[in-house]
């Protein structure tokens, strides 16, 4: 496909080719080389219409690492102040001559009609509750590289399921490379149906936890909670916040992950968070080297 507007609808055997392009993309990083010509001559731009530190700024970085030239959309200072349709906008940018665009939007679905809209390259970094796929590969590639396979591993996401693009790609992505996903949460963040994306729904946290490979706390996302959704930050810090006791309910050797930005001391304690089972600064700098990937197989040539 000439985009990526999530997990849904990618192959096992896709996953693995991007996951593997990415590897050398990282040793690309660790030796600090910090231009190969790979991109020379092409154009990415990000438009995101949703605040961003990770996803954007290591687009960007991915995308220079690759000699590309970047342009990063202000949304706040364009004409989608004036009024101008996401649609509109899109193709302004296409006839300026991307190559791709990047897009971060509150609707679901909104990659997609870029995508079906725009005859250059769309990729998805987060569309309302709908996919972060992006996220969900360096996930995947951080835990690849950690444990050194991905199936047959219990993986436990942990949180505010309800408002998370980052879980529904993390579901597809895991599941579709043979891992078992539980799912655990205040029972209003728990979507109806999730389990039929092949997730299990736990009835507790410690379910969840019990000899778990890999925990992936989720931000709560206090910008999108309607009222009564849950009881109080100090509560669910209390009954589902990561910490120390918990943790020495999973495997011994378990990953801890957070896509970020972390609400430090409501789902995760600091000291969990910067302990020796947490793997969150290296899921950063993995996301450079799946970015990397993504754009080398969609404008370079390499798929
Ligand atoms: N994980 C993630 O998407 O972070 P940002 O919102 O900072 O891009």
């Amino acid at each position: 496909s000439k985009d990526l507007v999530g997990l849904h609808h990618v192959t096992a055997q896709e996953i693995e080719l991007i996951l593997d392009t990415a590897a050398p993309m990282k040793e690309i990083i660790k030796r600090n080389i910090k231009k190969v010509p790979t991109l020379r001559g092409r154009t990415v731009v990000t438009v995101f219409y949703e605040a961003s530190t990770r996803t954007r700024t290591s687009f960007e970085l991915a995308a220079k690492y690759l000699s590309a030239d970047t342009v990063g959309i202000a949304v706040a200072t364009s004409s989608v102040n004036k009024g101008e349709s996401l649609k509109d906008t899109a193709l302004n940018i296409a006839a300026m001559g991307a190559d791709v665009v990047v897009l971060r939007h509150p609707m679901a679905g909104a990659a997609e009609l870029l995508a079906r809209t725009l005859d250059v390259s769309v990729i998805n970094a987060g569309d309302g509750a709908h996919e972060h796929p992006s996220q969900a590969l360096l996930d995947l590639f951080t835990v690849r590289e950690k444990k050194g396979r991905l199936a047959g591993l219990k993986v436990a996401i942990i949180g505010d399921i309800l408002h998370s693009r980052v879980a529904r790609s993390d579901i597809w992505g895991y599941t579709k490379m043979g891992a078992e996903v539980y799912l655990a949460g205040p029972a209003t963040l728990i979507p109806p149906g999730i389990e039929k994306m092949g997730a299990r729904v736990c009835g507790s946290l410690e379910e969840a936890l019990e000899g778990a490979d890999v925990i992936n706390i989720l931000r709560i996302q206090l910008e999108r909670q309607q009222q009564g959704l849950f009881p109080s930050l100090r509560e669910y810090s209390r009954i589902f916040g990561l910490n120390s006791d918990r943790l020495k309910l999973a495997a011994p050797d378990a990953l801890v992950m957070h896509p970020g930005p972390m609400n430090r001391g409501v789902e995760i304690s600091p000291d969990v968070a910067y302990g020796q089972q947490s793997v969150i600064n290296e899921q950063v700098t993995n996301g450079v080297a799946v970015r990397m990937a993504l754009l080398y197989l969609l404008i370079g040539g390499g798929a």
